[in-house]
Order: structure tokens, then sequence, then C-alpha cells
């Protein structure tokens, strides 16, 4: 086998060039960097030239090595998709939840009653290391299936030392033994378990006081997260685990105003968080301080759709100079799907966001999402060689083309692992 991958006579080659150093904001994330009748040359697990057919033809025509070759004609070639903020490893259904909300019963209302994500935090305190991976493993398979490449992957179902780092230690051997990159977030004040019910802030003491030490001593995490919500962590109990976790290395997200406007893109602004997201209910001033900060603004279209919820305000935030990237927000309850495309179709058809800024939303912004753009987020010379093939003349019919998988080819790592 050779050490090159040749991918020829694309239709068009998105590249997403040019904003490793910061994320596309504004008009800037229409900017997709287009090669119509384009090549991308792939030197073992690196991007070596991308360019016109011509141009890289006549380089590939002077090496001396053979050359692996894939025909793209009439195919458009993407950077391998991110997905920014997944719940993905768990164990459980939770289908008579939608029956439940179909018939009038509120998301937050089921949790606050014991249900939701605690009664996946019972099923996954009973579930061992080895059948979490046989459960998680199907559902990065169809990640892989839908052109995602790399996702982040949070605890938050464990909600005891133990077992929030049985879940971080699942996602790194998930790494370990799958084409789908994890980056970890923790997340152990995802809900106040039943057992911390009458004092929450005890609850918040253990996380600062062992969870957190723990997660950091051992690196199980880069990230840390807090579901910032009426009924769920207060502003000031959010603060003081995210201040914490910054303490220890790890950078803040927040779930942030989903529900009910809470303050949560303000803390964000305020603690210089990475994201922001959610956001349904985000309110002017926090869209605004975001902006200033330079806070990510993850939104989940999927997550209000599955809901049944207004959209986040994406137009707004863009407009105000938010960098948005876009996220499936795959977990049992609010949002039980692997296909980011068709997450990227509601952005559009939901959110009125363009075809180009979903691509910029699904790529190089998600990457600084979870600090990842210098090596993914865009086909350029020195990345990491994670490339998607589209059944499409053009981008364009990516978000025309909604709820269909149009992935051809998936390329992680300089080797095909969707064909
Ligand atoms: O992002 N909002 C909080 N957490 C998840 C849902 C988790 C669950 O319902 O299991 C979310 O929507
Ligand atoms: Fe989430």
């Amino acid at each position: 086998m050779s050490e090159y991958l040749y991918i020829k006579n694309a239709s068009q080659v998105i590249t997403v060039s040019g904003s490793s150093n910061k994320p596309k904001v504004g008009r800037e994330m229409s900017n997709i960097g287009v090669i119509e009748n384009g090549s991308v040359l792939i030197k073992k697990d690196r991007i070596v030239l991308v360019g016109v057919n011509q141009a890289v033809e006549q380089y590939v025509n002077r090496l001396s090595e053979p050359v692996d070759v894939i025909n793209a004609a009439g195919k458009v070639v993407t950077p391998g998709l991110i997905d920014p903020h997944t719940h993905i490893v768990f164990a459980g259904s939770r289908e008579k939840e939608l029956e439940m909300r179909l018939k009038g019963a509120k998301y937050i209302d089921i949790l606050k009653a014991g249900g939701g994500i605690l009664s996946t935090t019972a099923e996954t305190r009973q579930a061992s290391e080895q059948q979490l991976i046989s459960e998680t493993v199907p559902r990065l398979d169809r990640f892989l299936q839908y052109g995602v490449t790399t996702i982040e992957a949070k605890s938050g179902y464990g909600l005891t030392t133990m077992d929030e780092w049985k879940q971080l230690r699942v996602a790194k051997k998930l790494n370990e033994i799958h084409p789908i990159d994890l980056v970890s977030t923790f997340m152990g004040a995802h809900a106040v378990p039943n057992e911390y019910k009458e004092n929450p802030d005890d609850f918040v003491q253990l996380i600062i006081n062992e969870m957190l030490p723990l997660v950091a001593k051992e690196k199980l995490a880069e990230f840390c997260d807090v579901f910032c919500e009426e009924g769920v962590f207060t502003v000031e109990q959010s603060k003081i685990i995210l201040v914490e976790g910054k303490r220890l290395g790890l950078l803040p997200k927040i779930h942030a105003d989903e529900i009910v406007p809470f303050g949560g893109a303000e803390l964000a602004a305020e603690l210089g968080a990475v994201s922001a997201d959610h956001l349904l209910r985000a309110s002017e001033e926090g869209i605004l301080e975001m902006a200033e900060k330079g806070v990510i603004a993850v939104l989940l279209p999927g997550t209000a759709f599955f809901l049944m919820a207004e959209p986040a305000n994406a137009r707004r935030m863009i407009e105000a100079g938010v960098a948005v990237a876009l996220s499936t927000d795959r977990n049992p309850g609010s949002s039980p799907t692997e296909s980011l495309p068709f997450i990227m179709n509601l952005a559009c058809l939901t959110m009125k966001m363009t075809p180009e800024e979903v691509l910029a939303a699904c790529t190089i912004n998600a990457a600084h999402a979870i600090n990842r753009a210098h090596e993914i987020g865009s086909i350029e010379v020195g990345k990491k060689a994670d490339v998607i093939l589209f059944d499409a003349r053009n981008y364009q019919t990516l978000q025309y083309n909604y709820a269909v998988n149009l992935v051809d080819t998936v390329i992680k790592n300089g080797k095909v692992v969707v064909k």
C-alpha cells in the first residue's frame, strides 16, 4: 500500500481554510474556501497538498512513489465533520419520555421528578465499563457513517466520583479503539443526584473536593461543563465549579440558557469560557458579552426540534459577531441522533443559517470549540487527513437534500474507514 492517497477531480473541495488561529465570526462564516474542480493529496495521516486539479496532478506526476487514487468526480469534498457537544457514553434508553412529552410533560419536570438524566444515571451506574463500551460503539459507528470524525464526549451520568471516573475512562478507551477521536469533558454537574436532593451545595463540594482533583490528576478531561439552569445548578454554583475546574486546568464550557433566560451566557463571558451551548433563551446582553469575550456559541437545533421548542437565535448571534458552531448534543433524553448532517439541515431550515455558515460551524468553528483547530477542521497542508466525500455536486445540495445520508467516503487519519 502506498503512503500517498490522491483524491482527484472533485466537483468541489471545501477547504474552510484560513481560520486556524481564530474561529470564524460574522461574514467570515460565509467564506468557506470553495475550490471548483479540486484535488487533495494525503501522505500517511496528513494533508500535503490541496488545490485545483491541474496543480495537484502536476505535483503527483513528479512523485517517484506509487499513489493510491480515489476518483471524486461528481462529489463534494469537505473536512471531516466535528461534533463539539455529546453525552455519548451512557447505558439504556428513554423512549418512554417521548410519549410523556407528547402528552404534555415538560423535559425539566421529568428531571425534577427523578426521571430524565437521573434515570440514565441509574442505568449507567449499574453498567460495567465493558457494557458501556458495547453500548457506545454502535453510536460511534453511526457518527462515522454520517461523516463525523471527531467528537467531544461528556461525563455526567455517573454523579458519584467513581461513576464519573468510569464514564471518562470509557471515553478514553473508546478514543483508543475507535477511528473517531474523542475529546473528553467532565460534567459531574449535569444534575443533582437523588442522594443530594436536600443539600445540593454538598454535591457542589463533592465535585470540587473529590471529583475535579481526580479527573485533573488522571488527565481524564480537558474541559469542565455545568448544566446551569433553573432547578438544576444556579449561576453561583456553576461559577464555583467552573472556577475550580479552570484552576486545575480544565477549560470551562456551559449548558446555558436552554429552558429559561438564566444568565448562563453572561457567566460564560465572565469566565472566558471556551463555549456556551444551547442558548435558546440567551439574552441580548449575554450575546453581546459572548461576542466581546470570544465565547463560541455551540447551537443544538436538534435538541430544540426534539423538545419541540423554539431554536436559538443564530442569526442574531452571527450578526452580533459571535462564532457559531453546531452539534447533535447526542444524548438519550433530548437528542437521540448521531446525524450531524440532519442537524445541519435543521440549522438551515429552523435557524436560517446559510449552507456556508453551517459548514463553517461544523468544521473549523467546531474544532475551535474543542481546542483542536490547529489539527483539524479544515483541509490545509499539515492538518490531519480527516476528509469526507459527499455524493453531491455542490455544497448547497448537502442542505437541500435533507435527512438523507449523502456521505460516500470517510477518510480518518488518511485511511478510508467508510466506503
Ligand atoms: O444537553 N441539558 C442537559 N443535558 C443534556 C440532556 C441530557 C439528558 O436528557 O440525558 C442536553 O440536552
Ligand atoms: Fe448537552
